[in-house]
């Protein structure tokens, strides 16, 4: 029995389990076989952001296969393509991230990756098999829905961010995308769940670098010196008070130091140092109150001790809000493919950041996360893990779920 098959039968055990509420159609189920071999091919040759070409053209060749209008090239690797329904209607678009992580494989799996120091540790092999079952389940059943269904295979979401040239390069429009809706595997909630909720569902994402210049010196006179790890450690502290005491404490915010390097040998005070981070936040309001208050600190903290600072503070990602339409459409249709009505998690919520927000600014959609993990086959292991791998059963799943999504508003 290959590693196929026997997901194969464990999605089929599934199926007809018992306790399972899972109604995932047999037509979609028979496609599970070549879910599971997509996603292994693309697992074994990982691509970084942009450079996708490998993966955009195995994506392009089975689309144009399939008899799907195909776009290739699109912000550099990126594979658009149009499938049309019976008869005329609203467009809907499903989004779908093909790029891999500079991670060295650790798993020791058949399918492992071949690329040295190149892995989907992410899921986002997964997230393109299933846009391409469900890409080609609705070549084969255009009578199940009006208007069109737009695929948006997008480069380079783990950075420097795919979405927002694929929006420059015009792929909401020619045909007018209505709504938008994409998925991310996810190991933090176990197979048979759907982690869904309306309004902000992930993290904006903000990247601070700042440069603290002080005055060097001999480590046992500090009085002649302006000391740059004293200072540092000052601005370190302080930055906490910007979500202890300025952020409502009813909204969520993270301020993270990530690196904090200054200093050369024991008995020399430090000239400079070097910090940088992340901000994360939910509410979009929060974009100004909290970079204001962090140049506030810098600059305020510098000033008291003579010292200056280059503060170079970048916005990435704005947050994943969804709209309350399209997150019903999600809940709806994903109740399908849940164990229990408690399958459906709707608080689920994370500070992870995702480049999705940019076509959720652009048009009503909503990202949910598909419960990838399996506790008892070892496959729990967080994103971007060496050792990161998900439930294969979960394919069929996605393919059942925007299958259903397309009928319901497409109808
Ligand atoms: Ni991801």
């Amino acid at each position: 029995m290959t590693l196929a098959d026997s997901t194969q039968s464990q999605l089929s055990q599934r199926l007809s389990s018992p306790g399972s509420s899972s109604q995932i159609r047999p037509e979609v189920a028979a496609l599970q076989g070549d879910l599971v071999n997509w996603r292994r091919h693309l697992h074994q040759h990982p691509e970084l952001g942009f450079r996708e070409e490998l993966t955009s053209a195995f994506v392009a060749r089975k689309l144009t296969e399939w008899g799907l209008e195909v776009q290739t090239g699109v912000a550099k690797t990126g594979v658009v393509a149009l499938v049309r329904g019976e008869r005329p209607g609203r467009t809907l678009a499903i989004r779908a991230d093909m790029d891999a992580l500079p991670i060295q494989e650790e798993n020791e799996v058949p399918y492992r990756s071949q690329h040295d120091g190149v892995m989907h540790a992410c899921g986002h092999d997964g997230h393109t098999a299933i846009a391409l079952g469900t890409a080609y389940y609705l070549s084969q059943n255009r009578h199940l829905f009006n208007g069109q269904v737009k695929f948006l295979f997008q480069p380079a979401e783990e950075g420097p961010g795919g979405a927002q040239p694929m929006i420059e390069a015009g792929v909401l429009r020619n045909p007018e995308v209505d709504a938008i809706i994409g998925l991310h595997l996810w190991n933090n909630l176990p197979l048979g769940t759907v982690g869904v909720r309306t309004g902000p569902f992930m993290a904006a994402v903000e990247v601070f670098e700042c440069t603290l210049s002080g005055k060097g010196g001999h480590g046992a006179m500090p009085h002649q010196t302006i000391d740059s790890i004293v200072l540092g450690a000052q601005i370190v502290n302080a930055l906490q008070t910007i979500v202890a005491r300025n952020v409502d404490p009813l909204e969520a915010a993270v301020v993270t130091v990530g690196e904090f390097h200054a200093g050369t040998a024991h008995n020399v005070i430090a000239g400079s140092a070097y910090l940088s981070g992340t901000v994360r936040y939910f509410k979009p309001e929060l974009a100004e109150l909290i970079s204001h208050r962090f140049r506030e600190v810098v600059e305020g903290v510098c000033a008291s001790q003579g010292a200056r600072a280059k503060l170079d503070y970048r916005r990435i990602y704005p947050p994943v809000v969804n709209h309350p339409e399209i997150a019903d459409l999600i809940r709806r249709n994903a109740t399908a493919v849940v164990d229990t009505p408690a399958g459906i998690v709707p608080e689920c919520q994370t500070m992870g950041g995702e480049d999705m927000a940019f076509f959720l600014q652009e048009v009503p959609g909503c990202y949910f996360f598909l419960g990838s993990a399996n506790e008892a086959r070892q496959l729990s292991y967080p994103h971007h893990h060496p050792r990161f791998d998900f439930d294969e059963t979960a394919l069929a799943m996605g393919v059942e779920i925007f299958t259903r999504c397309v009928s319901d508003f497409l109808s």
